[in-house]
């Protein structure tokens, strides 16, 4: 056996089966185009509609082959643990639509396994499994001359694929190299299909011949399919003699990079060897998935994110790792497979930013996660982790679960993953409750509704880019969630057409709103959207008479709304290019609000957009909207848009007909919106705010035409009324208020000297005031008016530095109403007989108080205003 590195095995199987008459392809999104799947975890996935037959593969071709990105997360317990789990892996395939099955496909996945020239693997270590009854793969095999004892046959778990629940799926045959008794369980029973690492499965050969329906029944496919996958990690650890996926090439420098990072060395204590296996791996699919245009956040995928790259960031913490470092990792996969996925390439700056604020972010909660998880953990009384403490974890301090889990596990200790999900549901239930509102909620009532009536209705057609009004038919309406044959005066539901002018709510842009009329009743349409993709549903309040199914009506948008809103998409195009030409071609669109009143666009960038950026961009903006520009709107195909340098958008899904929006040579983008047909309508555009939408991403709201007059009439009003108040020019405003403010300052500060020099004239002239003690040195016995205990002992520290000789002084004040008192004597005054703590005990009861202290000071409370004077008295009595 030859060694061959990843790349290089990579190569040589797209190669064998373009050999073979298959169409080479790139890997397709880890975002699939199939809502059935929350991430694409196998090469079939972007093949499911040839399978099914919506779509015919190019028949210049018997199949197609490719290398495809894949995570799959459901066994994430085991990655790093096992030395063949990966979150991340790369999976070499190659498919047939009808065109070649079984006898093929066993001849070819056994001349690429053994001949030299290609894998060249011992065919004594190579070892098939077959479906249960599927005597014809055996027969194959065997005539490919693989000896009977190598091929067993496994039931459905092992052998029948799917990719779930329903779809394309079929029996299948699977192949596994024998790493050897060594690596192996020793059990006499050990055989392919075992847990253990003796048998490892390389190539799983799905004959894909059913269509999964959702009662669990299988439909035959029209045609018989092939669907294969080779798990690339795995059998470079086969070819590179090795029998673990970690030792790879690729995935060895990964770790590599922990072990700079963390400073240990890999394979010397088994717990490190664990997270640096979790830290590479899950590094990697991090990478992949930001590349992807997936963003971190609490769901879906974007949660499937978070969880890996807080598990990897906890994992290099718990090593020692300081601050963010994930990036090293980034670094290093952009070099190893940047070559085969050019997007790693393209987004690396996204990459970079999104995972340094995401990983910042964690850091700063995640230590005092780990404090409140080691203090729950001390307190227990069981071996069982109380849900809720899980599910503050996890909610305020970010924990995964399945870290929290580990963490526990490490000590013996489950969790009560039953409370968990109780907390979880609860807060997702109180989260619902406060967003949505009525409306929302009413629209979300009848979600099952919808699919019917476009199964029954089909698509509606619209007509609203060319005409604003149309007559069209009444096809179904609907309300309170029910299929209604009439809505009356006063009632409000939702009318479907055959045809309609009004836009339905999709890609940022809002609904638009008119009326729907017919000679018996009149509507107002509140708002449009598509329940379904293709169906109109439009919501309407009956003013008028009533509207009946199969009525004849004539339906009218709103000309001015809807002219204000293609201003402000047209805008949002021209915003966008100007936001890449200035800040670089990284930027990219995220989301977008397109109404009649205002536009957000939210885009992908690393830091704050500066103030000059900003001017830079307003500025090239409105110079090509004054330009008066024609905007041209067109169909083409995806791949001649893309030639052509369209701006799609990250990670977006589009048909194979695409409809490209262009602004002269300034702005061409992939869009279904409504547009202006020059771009002086937009009349002019104002940036009104910049901020954070998240991670990485910032948020840019903008206002045009009529909007932008109305914000700059609103800005000229506050600004008159400024220079009003300060007496002078507009164009003095600035000035004066500076001016102002500086003179307000010094003011300020003038007064407060004053004050201060002023109490400390009066100390003075207490001093001057100073008699002779007993004992021959100055005091001063004096009420300072109010006072706190805090100004009292200033006021001391004052008299002592002002006095002549060094002395004491017994000093009362009023605090609150109430009397207080302080003696204080230098060491000078002690030594020659002053008693601070004598003499506050002495005085203190003329003021109905209590206290003492040292001979050099003292202080007391008192209760009776009344009887200071009298205090005071006491004390010259028996200082004097
Ligand atoms: N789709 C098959 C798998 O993922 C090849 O194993």
């Amino acid at each position: 056996m030859r060694y061959m590195t990843t790349a290089e095995i990579r190569e040589k199987y797209l190669q064998f089966f373009e050999s073979k008459g298959c169409k080479r392809l790139p890997s397709s999104s880890l975002i699939p185009d199939d809502p059935s799947l929350l991430l694409t975890s196998a090469g079939m996935v972007q093949f499911k509609p040839y399978f099914l037959h919506v779509k015919e593969f190019d028949p210049q071709y018997v199949g197609a082959t490719t290398v495809q990105k894949c995570v799959r997360t459901n066994d994430i317990e085991n990655i790093g643990v096992t030395g063949r789990h990966l979150s991340f892996f790369e999976m070499l395939g190659n498919f047939s639509f009808g065109k070649y099955f079984k006898h093929e496909m066993c001849a070819w996945a056994y001349e690429f396994s053994t001949d030299p020239e290609y894998l060249g693997l011992p065919a004594e270590r190579l070892y098939f499994t077959v479906f249960e009854d599927d005597d014809e793969t055996i027969e194959i095999w065997k005539s490919l001359g693989v000896p009977e004892d190598h091929i067993s046959r496994l039931g459905e778990d092992d052998n029948f694929w799917r990719a779930g629940p329903t779809g394309p799926c079929g029996p299948c045959s699977e192949i596994y190299f024998d790493q050897g008794p060594e690596v192996g369980c020793g059990s006499p029973d050990c055989k392919p299909g075992c847990d253990c690492d003796r048998f490892l499965e390389y190539w799983n050969c799905v004959f894909t011949q059913f269509d999964g329906q959702e009662d669990g029944s299988l439909a035959p496919l029209i045609t018989k399919n092939i669907d294969t996958g080779m798990g690339l990690e795995r059998i470079a650890a086969i070819m590179q003699g090795v029998t673990n996926n970690y030792d790879t090439d690729v995935l060895r420098s990964l770790v590599a990079v922990g072990e700079g990072l963390a400073n240990v060395v890999y394979k010397t204590d088994p717990g490190v060897d664990m997270s640096l296996r979790i830290m590479a791996d899950h590094a990697r699919s991090v990478t992949f998935m930001i590349a992807d245009g997936i963003l971190p956040s609490n769901e879906g995928r974007g949660y499937v994110l978070r969880r890996l790259l807080r598990r990897a960031v906890m994992k290099g913490h718990l090593l020692g790792v300081e601050g963010p470092f994930i990036n090293q990792y980034v670094d290093q996969i952009v070099q190893l497979m940047g070559h085969v996925y050019p997007e790693i390439v393209e987004n690396r700056e996204t990459i970079r930013v999104i995972i340094e604020s995401e990983e910042k972010r964690f850091g700063a909660t995640m230590r005092q996660g780990q404090a409140f998880l080691e203090e729950a953990l001390s307190g227990l009384d069981s071996d069982t982790l109380n849900g809720q403490v899980a599910f503050k974890l996890h909610d305020t301090y970010g924990f995964p679960i399945e870290v929290t889990e580990e963490i526990c596990a490490e000590r013996g200790i489950s969790v009560d993953m039953e409370g968990f999900a109780a907390a979880m549901a609860q807060q997702k239930e109180r989260a619902r409750a406060a967003t949505k509102d009525d409306a929302e909620a009413a629209w979300s009532t009848y979600g099952s509704i919808h699919a019917d009536l476009l199964k029954e209705l089909g698509a509606t057609q619209f007509v609203g880019y060319d005409t604003l009004h149309c007559s069209a038919r009444v096809l179904a309406l609907v309300c309170a969630g029910q299929r209604v044959d009439s809505l009356a005066d006063g009632q409000d539901g939702e009318i479907i057409l055959d045809v309609t002018p009004f836009y339905a709510e999709m890609g940022g842009e809002v609904g638009d709103t008119g009326t729907i009329s017919c000679p018996g009743g009149f509507a107002q349409v509140i708002d449009t959207k598509a329940p379904e993709k293709g169906l109109s549903a439009h919501r309407v309040h009956v003013v008028e008479g009533s509207i009946a199914v199969g009525d004849e009506v004539s339906a009218s948008v709103d000309g001015q709304r809807r002219a204000l809103i293609t201003r402000n998409h047209t805008a949002t195009h021209v915003l966008h290019a100007a936001l890449r030409k200035v800040l670089g071609d990284h930027v990219a669109q995220k989301g977008s609000y397109v109404g009649p009143d205002r536009l957000r666009f939210d885009f992908t960038h690393f830091a704050a957009v500066s103030r000059d950026e900003l001017v830079a961009v307003e500025q090239m903006a409105n110079e090509f909207i004054a330009q008066a520009v024609d905007t041209t709107i067109y169909e083409t195909s995806l791949e001649q848009a893309r030639n052509s340098g369209v701006t799609a958008l990250f990670g977006e899904k589009y048909g194979d007909t695409v409809r490209v929006v262009e602004a002269g040579e300034f702005s061409r983008e992939l869009c279904g919106g409504c547009h202006v047909a020059n771009t002086s309508e937009i009349g002019i555009i104002k940036i009104v705010s910049e901020g954070s939408a998240a991670a990485g991403v910032r948020r840019i709201e903008a206002v045009t035409s009529l909007g932008a007059y109305e914000y700059l009439a609103k800005l000229e009003s506050v600004l008159l009324s400024a220079a009003s108040a300060l007496h002078c020019s507009v164009d003095a405003v600035a000035d004066r208020a500076l001016a102002s403010v500086k003179q307000v300052k010094e003011l300020q500060k003038a007064a407060k000297e004053a004050k201060a020099n002023a109490s400390g004239d009066a100390l003075g002239a207490l001093v001057q005031d100073a008699r002779l003690a007993k004992g021959g040195y100055p005091v001063v016995i004096a009420n300072i008016g109010s006072a706190d205990s805090g100004a009292m002992r200033n006021a001391w520290d004052v008299i002592k530095s002002r006095m002549s000789a060094p002395g004491a002084a017994v000093l009362i004040a009023v605090n609150n109403d109430k009397p207080i008192m302080l003696a204080a004597g230098t060491d000078e005054a002690v030594a020659a007989g002053f008693n601070a703590g004598a003499v506050i005990k002495a005085i203190a009861p003329c003021v109905a108080g209590g206290g003492g202290g040292k001979p050099s000071m003292a202080q007391a409370g008192g209760k009776d205003v009344s009887g200071i004077e009298a205090a005071l008295d006491a004390a010259a009595q028996m200082l004097l």
